[in-house]
C-alpha cells in the first residue's frame, strides 16, 4: 500500500543549475537519478562505458550530456568539465561475476572509485557514493544498522569496503565532501535483478519457476523512485557531508514469497510450480534487512513505494515493450 506521508526532497533546489556529474548514469539507477536531476539543472554530464549501461537510457534522460569514458581512465575523467557533484554509481555489480574474476571487480569497484575521488578532489566537488549491503555480509543484527561493521562475503562486497575506505580517507585527510549510501535491493522499471529474471523465465516457460538457492534467502526491496529521493537529498543536503545510509525498504521478504507474489499478480499461481535449486551462488547472502530510522531521521526520508505496485508497474511497463 502506498504510504499517507508525501516525502518533500529535502534543498531539492539547492541542486538547480549545479555542474552534476553522474558515473555509471546509463545503468539502472543511474537512469533514474538522471532522468530527475535533468529537470533541476541543465548542466548534467552522464559519464559510463556502456559495458553493462544502455544508449536507450542516454537517450531517453533527454537534456544531459554524455560521455563514454571508463572510470579507469584518469585522463577521460580529468577531461570532463570541472563538476560541482559527482553521483558515482559506475560498478560491476554483479556478485557471481565477482567472485569469478576478482581482479577484474578489484580495478572497476577499487581503482575506478579511488581514480573518480581524485577527480572530485581536482574540481573539489561533492562525492556521493553508491555502496551496498554487500559490505555487511550475512549480519546476526536484523535489521541491520549502518555502524554495524563490514563482514563482506563476495568480492564484490570487499571492493565495495574498498570504495568506502578510500571515501572516509578523502573526507579524513582532504576535507572532501563524501556521503555513501548503501542500497539494499533497488527494483522498478529497467531494473536488472530477481524480479526481472522470474518474469524472463515465465516468459518463456509459464510451467515452472526455478529459484536459485533455497528461495529462504531473503532481502529488503526498495523502489527506484523512492531511492532517487533519497539520493537528490543527500546531493544537496550539506549536513550529510562524510556520513553513510542505509537506502532500504526495512522490510524483508524471501525470495519464495515475491515468487508467489508475482504469479498471484499474474494469476498464474495455479499453473506455474515453483522449484529450487537448493544451491545458491558463492558469496551470495542469506538475509538483506535495513534499518533505515537514521535514513527517515536525518534525511526526512519515507519510502512508500509498496512492492506489490511496483510489481504490477514493471509487468504493465514489459508488456509494453
Ligand atoms: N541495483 C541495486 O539493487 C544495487 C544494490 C546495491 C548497490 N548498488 C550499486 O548502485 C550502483 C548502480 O547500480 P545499478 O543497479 O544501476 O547497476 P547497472 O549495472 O545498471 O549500472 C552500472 C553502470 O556502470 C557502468 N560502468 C560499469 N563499469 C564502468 C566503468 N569502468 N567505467 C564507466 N562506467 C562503468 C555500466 O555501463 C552501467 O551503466 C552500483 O555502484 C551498484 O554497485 C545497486
Amino acid at each position: 500500500m502506498k504510504g499517507n506521508i508525501d516525502f518533500v526532497v529535502v534543498g531539492m533546489g539547492d541542486l538547480k543549475g549545479k555542474k552534476i556529474v553522474v558515473t555509471g548514469g546509463a545503468g539502472f539507477i543511474g537512469f533514474h537519478l538522471c532522468k530527475r536531476l535533468s529537470g533541476l539543472t541543465s548542466n548534467l554530464t552522464i559519464y559510463d562505458n556502456l559495458s553493462a549501461g544502455k544508449m536507450e537510457n542516454v537517450k531517453d534522460v533527454g537534456k544531459a550530456r554524455f560521455v563514454k569514458g571508463d572510470i579507469l581512465s584518469l585522463k577521460k575523467l580529468f577531461s570532463v568539465e570541472k563538476a560541482d557533484l559527482i553521483y558515482h554509481l559506475a560498478a560491476q555489480v554483479v556478485v557471481p561475476y565477482s567472485m569469478e574474476n576478482p581482479l577484474i571487480d578489484f580495478e572497476t569497484n577499487a581503482k575506478g572509485t579511488l581514480q573518480v575521488l581524485e577527480k572530485a578532489r581536482k574540481d573539489d566537488a561533492k562525492l556521493v557514493f553508491a555502496s551496498s549491503a554487500a559490505v555487511y555480509g550475512n549480519p546476526t543484527q536484523l535489521p541491520t544498522t549502518e555502524d554495524y561493521g563490514f563482514h563482506p562475503v563476495s568480492c564484490y562486497g570487499l571492493s565495495k569496503v574498498v570504495g568506502e575506505e578510500y571515501c572516509a580517507m578523502y573526507k579524513d585527510q582532504y576535507g572532501l565532501d563524501v556521503t555513501i549510501v548503501r542500497f539494499a535491493n533497488v527494483y522498478g522499471l529497467r531494473c536488472h535483478g530477481v524480479i526481472h529474471d522470474f518474469l524472463d523465465k515465465i516468459a518463456i516457460d509459464p510451467s515452472k519457476l526455478e529459484i536459485i538457492g533455497t528461495g529462504l534467502q531473503s532481502r529488503d526491496f526498495v523502489n527506484i523512485s523512492d531511492v532517487v529521493d533519497a539520493l537528490l537529498t543527500v546531493g544537496s543536503d550539506e549536513s550529510t557531508s562524510g556520513k553513510t545510509y542505509n537506502i532500504g525498504f526495512g522490510t524483508t521478504t524471501k525470495i519464495i514469497d515475491l515468487a508467489k507474489l508475482m504469479l498471484k499478480i499474474l494469476n498464474l499461481q495455479d499453473k506455474t510450480s515453483i522449484t529450487t535449486t537448493g544451491v545458491s551462488w558463492q558469496g551470495d547472502i542469506t538475509t538483506i534487512w535495513f534499518d533505515i530510522s537514521k535514513t527517515r531521521k536525518e534525511l526526512n526520508w519515507n519510502p512508500k513505494i509498496s512492492l506489490e505496485d511496483s510489481i504490477k508497474e514493471v509487468i504493465a511497463d514489459r508488456n509494453l515493450r
